[in-house]
């Protein structure tokens, strides 16, 4: 495979796209065995074709992305991640950026906070659904990437409403507790392992209004917290443990949907 073909080729990182993968692969390897009955195959291949076909189909049933949202995400798509810390698959992208906005739609949120951008997809999406006096404070560690996100705002009307925290996350929130009017609704999708620390900080300080949404992405972190294959990564303890503390956390309410690589819902009912 030559360099740009494994640009352009989204690894499978949810769960519902790895069961396709490995569902395509195990169908491949029984064609070539004779005394499988007819039965089980055409039922593996059922399988297969349901996993398959799962994503593709919430994104034919979804709304369409603005140009502004698919101008960055083909952007994305075609540039060079390999000596970054950063790739592709991070892009949320079409089903989840609907789900983002109708979330702030839902909520009348006017104040969103964003706790990891990337190149902006996610940021863009909840910007294009904000009123015209609405602000997005998204948060990124990585310069570059805040840069490259910064070239797409620029192209968009809605890309004007959103403020660029460039640094690491944790010092950020600790600036804007007491100096920043509180948030309505919070995307945390940045460094699996600081995502308790970040939900402390947002539950123990001001700066969430009372009635705000929290929004937490890869919560089902590849299947690790529950189908773990070769055992867990950082990356899937840290999620175990945070889907852990959620639960029993008396003081909210929560929901985790099986879209994407899992994005739970959580908001306080209790101070
Ligand atoms: C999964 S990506 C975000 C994807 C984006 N929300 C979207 O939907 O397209 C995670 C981002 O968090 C950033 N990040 C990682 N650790 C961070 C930290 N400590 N503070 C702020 N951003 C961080 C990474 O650089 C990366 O760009």
């Amino acid at each position: 495979m030559s360099d740009i073909d494994s640009r352009t080729e989204p690894r499978p990182v949810t769960p519902s796209t790895i069961l396709a993968a490995e569902l395509r692969e195990v169908t491949e390897l029984l064609a070539d065995v004779a005394s499988i009955p007819h039965e089980l195959m055409s039922r593996i291949t059922r399988m297969r074709d349901l996993a398959a076909g799962l994503d593709p189909y919430l994104e034919r049933c979804t709304t369409e992305e603005s140009s502004a949202l698919a101008a960055l995400s083909q952007r994305t798509h075609t540039a060079d991640w390999a000596s970054r810390p950063v790739e592709q698959e991070m892009l949320s992208g079409q089903v989840e950026g609907q789900l983002l906005k109708f979330l702030v739609h839902m909520t009348g949120a006017t104040r969103v906070l964003e706790i990891g951008m990337f190149t902006g997809y996610s940021a863009l999406a909840m910007a294009e659904a904000l009123p015209p006096h609405g602000e997005v404070v998204a948060c990124e560690i990585d310069e570059y990437v805040a840069g490259f996100a910064r070239e797409s705002f620029a192209e968009s009307a809605a890309g004007a409403r959103i403020v660029v925290e460039v640094g690491p996350a944790s010092e950020t929130l600790r600036r804007l507790n007491g100096t920043s009017r509180p948030f309505d609704l919070v995307f945390l999708d940045a460094d699996k392992t600081g995502y308790l620390d970040y939900y402390r900080t947002l539950l123990d300080t001001d700066l969430l209004t009372a009635n705000a949404v929290i929004v937490v992405d890869n919560t089902l972190m590849q299947g690790q917290p529950y189908a773990p294959a070769d055992g867990r990564t950082g990356n899937g303890d840290a999620i175990a443990d945070f889907n852990h503390y959620v639960a029993k956390d008396p003081r909210v309410e929560q929901v985790l949907l099986p879209l994407r690589d899992g994005v739970t819902l959580i908001r306080r009912i209790a101070v």
